[in-house]
């Protein structure tokens, strides 16, 4: 039957009647909050962040004992959980910061479990890009010896199999330290495998693995790197992270980490690629995380500045649209603000050019 049986707008005519037909529901409990957590010659404020006019709160660089502030603030709004980068006061070309037992991340990891013992998950982000000197997430060898493999002509190039055995030390000391998940997200290949194979040699065999299996190389880290101080200080990073062309070899990322032992997949950045999200999902089964990074959350910020976006309606339908593709966690920026929000009135009439 079509109109005039048929009329769509019946189911939408109230709160009560769109509430009970609405599809995809939203919690605080599927969102998790990125934090930066600097060493102390390596922290600076927030407002000098962003170098620019927006401000961007999500983005500050963090005191150990402020991380542990927000970790709270997170469980007391019910968030799933923190996802810890650090920002290392001295770098080297290993990168040995990140597996320090004493790293900025493993301390902050040890205090927040110490002091919110049920408090939120701690998600410990795997990679070298913010403790080498050269910013890139993985170990350097010369491209003389290795031309094929060379990103930048006649430039030094990532040595995939040295920087792996790195990230599974990195891994094992953040589940020492008591992290509840590792999340690496530097894109080499096998490293899963080889995180999986170190964490269950050291007994950790219940500390899970997020992988981020399809990080594409992307326009929208910038303020990500400001914050966590990792732009590459030569070339980009499209030797490792995949071309946002390609949609097909991302489905084949995320099932090699399947393979490899991955309890959780990634898609990321989020917004321009739900259609991933999608495809990651089928093809794994595995529960997926999207994450809305850091330049998606600085554009909703300045349009929401200049007056041209309703903040609340355009965050809670951007992470009610990842949840639609297909995610089940949703890592972003915005997630204090939106637990908040969806406390206080998830469907609240929207300002502007829809209301
Ligand atoms: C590091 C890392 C990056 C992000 C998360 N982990 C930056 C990069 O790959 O350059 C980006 C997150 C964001 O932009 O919010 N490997």
């Amino acid at each position: 039957m079509a109109y005039p049986q048929t009329r769509m707008r019946r189911l939408r005519a109230t709160a009560g009647l769109r509430g009970l037909v609405r599809e995809t529901d939203l919690r605080a409990g599927q969102l998790v909050l990125p934090l930066f957590v600097a060493e102390a010659d390596a922290r600076i404020d927030a407002s000098s962040v962003a170098e620019s006019d927006i401000a961007l709160p999500g983005l500050a660089r963090l005191s150990i004992s402020a991380a542990v502030d927000c970790a709270r603030e997170a469980a007391e709004l019910g968030l799933g959980g923190v996802l810890l980068f650090g920002v290392p006061a001295h770098k080297d070309p290993e990168g040995s910061g990140a597996y320090d037992d004493e790293g900025v991340v493993q301390l902050t990891t040890r205090a927040i479990k110490q002091a919110l013992p049920g408090g939120p998950l701690v998600i410990a982000d795997v990679c070298l890009c913010e403790y080498t000197d050269h910013g890139h997430c993985g170990v350097l060898r010369d491209a003389e010896s290795h031309p094929s493999t060379g990103f930048m002509p006649g430039g030094p190039t990532i040595d995939n199999d040295a920087s792996v055995e790195l990230l599974a030390r990195v891994a094992v000391s953040h589940a020492r330290a008591g992290a509840d998940i590792v999340a690496p997200s530097d894109m080499m290949d096998g490293r899963v495998g080889a995180i999986r194979g170190a964490l269950d040699e050291e007994g950790f065999t219940d500390t899970p693995i997020l992988a981020y299996s399809a990080k594409f190389a992307s326009a929208f880290y910038g303020p990500f790197r400001d914050a966590a101080g990792s732009t590459p200080a030569f070339g980009d990073r499209r030797a490792y992270q995949l071309d946002p062309a390609n949609g097909r070899e991302a489905v084949r990322e995320a099932l090699l980490d399947v393979q490899e032992g991955a309890d959780m997949v990634m898609v990321k950045p989020a917004l321009a690629y739900g259609d991933l999200i999608r495809a990651v999902k089928r093809a794994t089964r595995l529960p997926v995380a999207a994450y809305n990074v850091s330049g998606e959350y600085a554009m909703v910020k300045a349009a929401a500045a200049a007056g041209h976006l309703d903040e609340r309606a355009a965050v809670l339908e951007i992470l009610t649209s990842l949840r639609r593709a297909g995610a089940e966690t949703i890592i972003s920026y915005h997630a204090l603000d939106a637990a908040r929000w969806l406390a206080q009135a998830p469907d609240a009439p929207v300002r502007g050019s829809t209301a």
